[in-house]
C-alpha cells in the first residue's frame, strides 16, 4: 500500500477501505509513516471528513494498537461515564459513589486536566496518600470487592491514539469530528466496560461551543460504540457556565463531598441523579426514569454514597478522614473576594474565563507534566440568572500569590451583570 495514495484518496473527497485506514494507524504507530506524512493524512481528514464506517473502523484500529481490558475479570454490569471535559465537572466523584452504592460496577480511567479543564485524576490527588496507579489484579480487585476504583490511564490503551493526539495537538487537527469520536471511543473501548455513558458537554467551557456541532458529535460516538457491539447512550449538558460551586481540585474534592452529605448545589446533584438514573435502568431494570432518579437520590441523603466514597478512598490507600475534617486538604494562603460592581441579573458566569482564572492561579497546567496547586481555585457563589446588587460577593479566589492579576483579568471578562434574566436548561438532549 502506498500512503501518498491513500493521502491523495482521502484528498480528493474519497472513501477509504478497512485495510487502507488499518495500514495508516499501524505505519504511524510503528514509525513507518512519517510525522509530515501522518500530518497530510489529519488534514485531508480534517477537510473532507470521514463516514460512519470510516470512523468505526478508525477508532477499532485505534483501539487494537494496544491492550484491550478483559473485564470478563469482573463481575456485574460495568458502567463508564466519559465526559468530554469542563470547567468545575467532579461528576466522576459523585456518581462513582452512587452507582456502587446501588450494586453497579463503577471502573473508570481518568485523566488529567489540560488547558482550562479540569481532571478528576488532579482532583483525587489532593486527597493525602490517594493512589491513582494501580496494578491490574489490584484494580479488578476493588472493583469486584467495593463495586468503584478510578485509576489514571493505563500507557498502554490505545498508544496509536496517544501518538495522533499529540501531532493533532501541534498540526491544528484537533477539532475534526470524526477524529474527535474516534480519539475518544478507541480509549472507552479499550477500556471495554459493558456500557458507556458519554456526558458531551456544549457551551464557552467545553470542547464544542455549539449544541448542533455537539449532537453530531454525540451521535457519531454512539453510533461507533453500538457499532463496536457496546450498549452507549449520550447526555448533553451546558457547560457555558461551571459546573456546581467551585472550580480547583481540593475545593472540588471538598464539594463532592458535601454533595455525597446531600448538601451539594442543585445542578451537581441533579446531573449525577439523572445520569445515575439511567444507570439503573440499564443496569437494574428499573422501569421509569423517575423513580430511578428518586433511587439515586436516595444514596445522597441516607448517607450510603458518602460510606461508598469512604471505602473508595482508603482503598486506594488515601486518608478517609478528609471526608469529616476537610483541614486536612492543604489550604490556600489567601482567599480573595471578587464583588459585584453594578446591580442586575447575572447574564454570564463565562465558564471559558473562569477556567482559565484558576488555570492562572495554578490550579491547571499548560501542558503535560506541569506541576498543578490543588489548594487554588474559585468558588461560585451566584450563578447565571441570580439578582446580585452592588458590592454583592459573586466569586471567591483561592491563591497561593501565583497569577493573580491574570486571574482577575479573567473573572472581569467572565462576569456580565445586565438587565435580562438569562437562563439555560442544565441537560439540552439527551441521545438513548
Ligand atoms: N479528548 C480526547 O480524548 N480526544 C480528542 O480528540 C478530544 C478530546
Amino acid at each position: 500500500m502506498d500512503i501518498v495514495e491513500i493521502i491523495s484518496k482521502k484528498q480528493s473527497g474519497l472513501e477509504l477501505t478497512d485495510s487502507e485506514i488499518g495500514y495508516v494507524v499501524a505505519g504511524y504507530t510503528e514509525g513507518v509513516i512519517p510525522d509530515y506524512q501522518m500530518t497530510a493524512f489529519l488534514m485531508a481528514v480534517y477537510f473532507k471528513g470521514m463516514n460512519d464506517r470510516e470512523s468505526t473502523t478508525l477508532t477499532i484500529c485505534m483501539r487494537d494498537s494496544g491492550q484491550v481490558l478483559n473485564h470478563e475479570r469482573i463481575l456485574g454490569y460495568k458502567i463508564d461515564k466519559h465526559s468530554t471535559g469542563g470547567v468545575g465537572d467532579k461528576t466522576t466523584l459523585i456518581l462513582g459513589p452512587m452507582a456502587a452504592a446501588l450494586g453497579i460496577k463503577f471502573s473508570k480511567m481518568s485523566g488529567r486536566g489540560l488547558g482550562h479543564t479540569g481532571g478528576t485524576i488532579d482532583k483525587l490527588e489532593s486527597i493525602p496518600g490517594f493512589r491513582v496507579n494501580l496494578s491490574e489484579e489490584e484494580f479488578y480487585k476493588q472493583v469486584n470487592e467495593i463495586g468503584l476504583a478510578v485509576v489514571a490511564q493505563s500507557g498502554n490503551l490505545a498508544p496509536a491514539d496517544k501518538k495522533i493526539y499529540a501531532l493533532r495537538d501541534v498540526t491544528s487537527t484537533v477539532a475534526s469530528i470524526p477524529l474527535i469520536a474516534s480519539s475518544i471511543m478507541s480509549k472507552k473501548l479499550a477500556a471495554n466496560d459493558d456500557e458507556i455513558i458519554l456526558d458531551v458537554k456544549v457551551g464557552s467551557g467545553a470542547f464544542m461551543k455549539d449544541l448542533d456541532e455537539a449532537e453530531k458529535l454525540a451521535r457519531l460516538m454512539v453510533k461507533i460504540g453500538r457499532n463496536a457491539g457496546k450498549k452507549v447512550m449520550a447526555i448533553l449538558t451546558n457547560m457555558e457556565q461551571p459546573l456546581g460551586a467551585t472550580v480547583g481540585n481540593a475545593l472540588e474534592v471538598v464539594e463532592s463531598i458535601e454533595t455525597l452529605k446531600g448538601k451539594g448545589p442543585a445542578d451537581i446533584e441533579a446531573l449525577c441523579c439523572s445520569i445515575c438514573a439511567y444507570m439503573l435502568m440499564d443496569a437494574k431494570g428499573v422501569k421509569s426514569l423517575d423513580e430511578a432518579y428518586d433511587m439515586a437520590r436516595a444514596t445522597l441523603h441516607d448517607g450510603s454514597a458518602l460510606n461508598k466514597f469512604r471505602e473508595f478512598v482508603k482503598a486506594q490507600g488515601g486518608n478517609d478522614e478528609v471526608v469529616d475534617k476537610y483541614s486536612l486538604f492543604q489550604p490556600a494562603q489567601q482567599r480573595i473576594a471578587y464583588k459585584a460592581q453594578s446591580e442586575g441579573y447575572l447574564e454570564k458566569v463565562d465558564a471559558l474565563e473562569i477556567g482559565l482564572a484558576a488555570g492562572a492561579l495554578g490550579a491547571g497546567r499548560h501542558k503535560l507534566g506541569d506541576d498543578v496547586d490543588h489548594a487554588v481555585g474559585i468558588v461560585v457563589y451566584r450563578k447565571c440568572g441570580d439578582y446580585v446588587k452592588k458590592g454583592d460577593v459573586i466569586l471567591e479566589v483561592f491563591s497561593n500569590g501565583v497569577g493573580e492579576v491574570q486571574c482577575f483579568e479573567h473573572l472581569n471578562n467572565a462576569i456580565i451583570i445586565g438587565k435580562e434574566r438569562k437562563f439555560k436548561n442544565l441537560i439540552l438532549k439527551v441521545i438513548r
